[in-house]
């Protein structure tokens, strides 16, 4: 299956370096053809919005441990699921949590949609979300956008545009570099490297699999990206 040349050498060097992560299935697994469970991804895609990975580690483990399935947590009382929420912030995700589980338990039969259409109609879950889950549960050749992956897509492009007016150009350059045949992999890749290498400040751009096609390092100034508007 044919890759654009970028995408292959982040899925290279993703196989290489990513980040060990409950939520994701190993090598190993994905090379046997396994899924990750969808509720898991759906779970951890949720929590890590507006918290930090090592923030949602523990939380993500309770939860699990505590309802083990999607219906389990639409059957647990609202009040348990705050509580066990307590901690993590932004309670208003903690009450669509329970929203969307009820929904997928009640209305799909306890399996979440397995496209980004079906999964954006559920109570509480966004276009990040639904990009997410459809990509890395579901293979599904979603882009997926956040703040890392804009950074990433922003200097790979030197994409001028100033943040959010850019935000679409962002996402069709997102989706063009998406390879079918590992979206999930390539997009947590992107969050990866925007997580590990290609930051805010003083990017580590000699470690960079991109480097060669960079064109914001090209141009010796990665950290002018994603340029911001005139406040
Ligand atoms: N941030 C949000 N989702 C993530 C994921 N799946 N892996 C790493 N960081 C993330």
């Amino acid at each position: 299956i044919p890759q654009a040349p970028e995408a292959a050498l982040l899925l290279s060097w993703y196989d290489r370096h990513h980040r060990d992560l409950p939520w994701r299935t190993s090598p190993a697994m994905a090379a046997g053809g396994e899924r990750p469970d969808p509720y898991r991804v759906w779970l951890s895609e949720v929590m890590l919005q507006q918290t930090t990975v090592q923030a949602v580690k523990p939380y993500f483990a309770k939860f699990l441990a505590q309802w083990p399935t999607v219906g389990d947590l639409a059957a647990a009382p609202q009040e348990d699921v705050m509580v066990a929420w307590a901690g993590l912030g932004y309670y208003a995700r903690a009450r669509n949590l329970k929203k969307c589980a009820e929904a997928v338990a009640n209305d799909h039969g306890g399996k979440f949609p397995d496209t980004e259409e079906g999964l954006r109609a559920l109570p509480g879950i966004g276009d990040y979300t639904a990009a997410a889950v459809a990509a890395i549960a579901f293979n599904r050749p979603a882009a997926v956008m956040d703040g890392n992956v804009e950074r990433v897509i922003s200097r790979l492009h030197a994409i001028d545009t100033p943040l959010p007016a850019a935000k679409p150009l962002m996402k069709s350059k997102v989706a063009a570099l998406t390879p079918v045949d590992r979206p999930g992999d390539f997009a947590q890749a992107m969050m990866d490297l925007g997580a590990t290498i290609c930051t805010p400040k003083r990017p580590a751009c000699a470690l960079c699999p991109l480097r060669e096609r960079c064109l914001a390092l090209a141009g010796h100034d990665p950290e002018r990206f994603p340029v911001k508007a005139a406040k």
